[in-house]
C-alpha cells in the first residue's frame, strides 16, 4: 500500500486520484462536525463551498428538514441555523435532518477530492475506524489534510500520522511519502502530549481566542466515534 499525505487541499494540483482511495481530514473542525452530526442521527451532510451555494441547496429541498451550518472566520454565518462547533450538533438538533454545511477549508477540501475512487471522512474522533476501512483496499491511498488557507495545519498532520500508525496494525509496511513519514513521526513523538505540538497551530490559537477551547478538546479525542462517513454523489452519509 502506498500512502501519500497532502498538507492542504491546494497541494493536489498534480494528483490524478481516479485510482486512489482518499480520506479527507479537517480535525479542527469541519470533519469532526460532520462525524458528530452523522453519529447523532443526521440523515445526510451536503458540503457546499460558498454561502450562496449552501442557501440555494437548502431552497432546492423544500420538502426536507434542512439545517444550514458552518462558519466564516470560525463563527456562525448570519442567518444560518448552526455554526461549526461540534457541540451544537446534538441528537435532539440533528436527528432525521439534512445538514448543508459550508466552512472555510474543510468543505472545499472535500469537494477537491471529486473523482477519487472513494472518499472517506476522517478526524481524530474516528481514526481507528478510518484505518480499518482503508486497510480493506491495499491500493494507492491519499490522506488529504484540509489545512488552513493553503498551508498545512499541525492538527491535521497529527491526525494523518495517527491514521498511519493505526493502519500499520493491518498493513505492516506501507510505502510512505515524505509528509506521511513526517506526520507519523510527529504523532509518535507527541501522542502523549498532543497539545505541545498542536498548541502551536495557527488555527488552534484562532479557536482559543474565539472562545472555542472546548471544541479543541472534543475534536482531539481519539476514537469516540465508530463510523466512517463516505462521500458519494455530493452527499456524505
Ligand atoms: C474550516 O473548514 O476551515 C474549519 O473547520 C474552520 C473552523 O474551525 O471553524
Amino acid at each position: 500500500m502506498t500512502i501519500e499525505v497532502f498538507g492542504a487541499y491546494d497541494h493536489l494540483i498534480f494528483k490524478d486520484m481516479r485510482n486512489t482511495q482518499v480520506v479527507v481530514i479537517d480535525t479542527l473542525r469541519a470533519t469532526s462536525v460532520m462525524i458528530t452530526a452523522l453519529k447523532n442521527g443526521c440523515r445526510q451532510v451536503i458540503p457546499a463551498i460558498e454561502i450562496d451555494e449552501a442557501m440555494r441547496r437548502k431552497r432546492s429541498m423544500p420538502d426536507q428538514n434542512v439545517l444550514l451550518g458552518g462558519e466564516r472566520d470560525a463563527v456562525k454565518i448570519p442567518g444560518f441555523d448552526l455554526g461549526n462547533s461540534p457541540k451544537e450538533y446534538k441528537r435532539e438538533t440533528v436527528e432525521g435532518k439534512v445538514l448543508v454545511i459550508t466552512t472555510t477549508n474543510g468543505t472545499a477540501a472535500l469537494r477537491r477530492a471529486i473523482g477519487a475512487k472513494r472518499v472517506l471522512i476522517g478526524a481524530m474522533n474516528n481514526v481507528s475506524a478510518v484505518a480499518k476501512k482503508l486497510a480493506q483496499d491495499p491500493g494507492p491511498t491519499s490522506i488529504i489534510c484540509a489545512g488552513t488557507r493553503g498551508k498545512f495545519s499541525l492538527d491535521d498532520i497529527y491526525t494523518a500520522g495517527c491514521i498511519i500508525a493505526r493502519l500499520k496494525e493491518y498493513v505492516p509496511e506501507p510505502v510512505l511519502d515524505d509528509l506521511g513519514y513526517t506526520s507519523e513521526m510527529l504523532y509518535q513523538r507527541y501522542r502523549d502530549n498532543w497539545r505541545d505540538l498542536v498548541g502551536n497551530a495557527v488555527h488552534y490559537n484562532v479557536l482559543i481566542k474565539s472562545g472555542f477551547a472546548g471544541d479543541i478538546d472534543y475534536c482531539m479525542q481519539e476514537d469516540t466515534a465508530d463510523i466512517v462517513p463516505e462521500w458519494t454523489d455530493g452527499i456524505v452519509r
